[in-house]
């Protein structure tokens, strides 16, 4: 539907990347056309294909040389996005996207993007805490990304702290307070 709004959801190589498809269809409920791009390691987590039938769009997985000939690319899928999300977000994107790499499908949509990028790490408590991770997400928080903090609790490592994905009706409230620019 044209008068749906695009949200980009990016996908990335996290334990919690399983709960993708959930999120899609809250993002759904909402009104909005969710379009799906995943890391290359993202597709050991989740699989390309329920997403794929949920949103009813080509989802590009992993590198450009991975793609399809006939596949978009990231120029035409962050073309007229109102946002995009990265939800989980492992501390290997969140490094690439802090410092702007753009060597996969994911990381190169988000440099093409011009709509609010939200940012929802997921990860072992100890690598969240870790001086790096937090120097990239405050190198992000800087560019004016809008970083979904972690909840904490057990994570799926069976560890307990900080590092799990954030509650998914959050992340939408937070994807609807940045299309709202509030
Ligand atoms: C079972 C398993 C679970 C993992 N879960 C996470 C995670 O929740 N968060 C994270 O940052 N990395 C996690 N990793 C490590 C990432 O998968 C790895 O850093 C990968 O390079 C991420 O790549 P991507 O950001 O391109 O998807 C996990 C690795 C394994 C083997």
């Amino acid at each position: 539907m044209p008068d749906q709004p695009k949200i980009v959801v990016g996908v990335t190589g996290s334990i919690a990347a399983y709960k993708a498809p959930e999120l899609v269809r809250l993002l759904q409920k909402q009104g909005w056309d969710p379009w799906v791009v995943m890391t290359a390691c993202a597709t050991q987590y989740v699989g390309v294909l329920p997403l794929r039938a949920l949103t009813k769009h080509p989802v590009p997985a992993g590198t450009f040389a991975d793609a399809p000939p006939d596949t978009y690319s990231h120029l035409e899928l962050s073309a007229g996005a109102a946002a995009m999300v990265v939800a989980p977000c492992s501390a290997q994107t969140l490094a690439r996207l802090a410092w702007g790499f753009a060597d996969d499908m994911l990381s190169a949509t988000a440099l093409a993007l011009e709509a609010p990028l939200l940012v929802a790490p997921a990860m072992n408590s100890r690598m969240w805490r870790h001086l790096a991770v937090q120097e990239n997400v405050e190198r992000l928080r800087r560019r004016g990304v809008r970083i979904i903090p972690p909840g904490s609790g057990e994570l799926a490592c069976g560890e307990q702290g900080p590092g799990r994905l954030a509650d998914l009706r959050d992340i939408v409230r937070a994807v609807q307070d940045a299309m709202a620019g509030t």
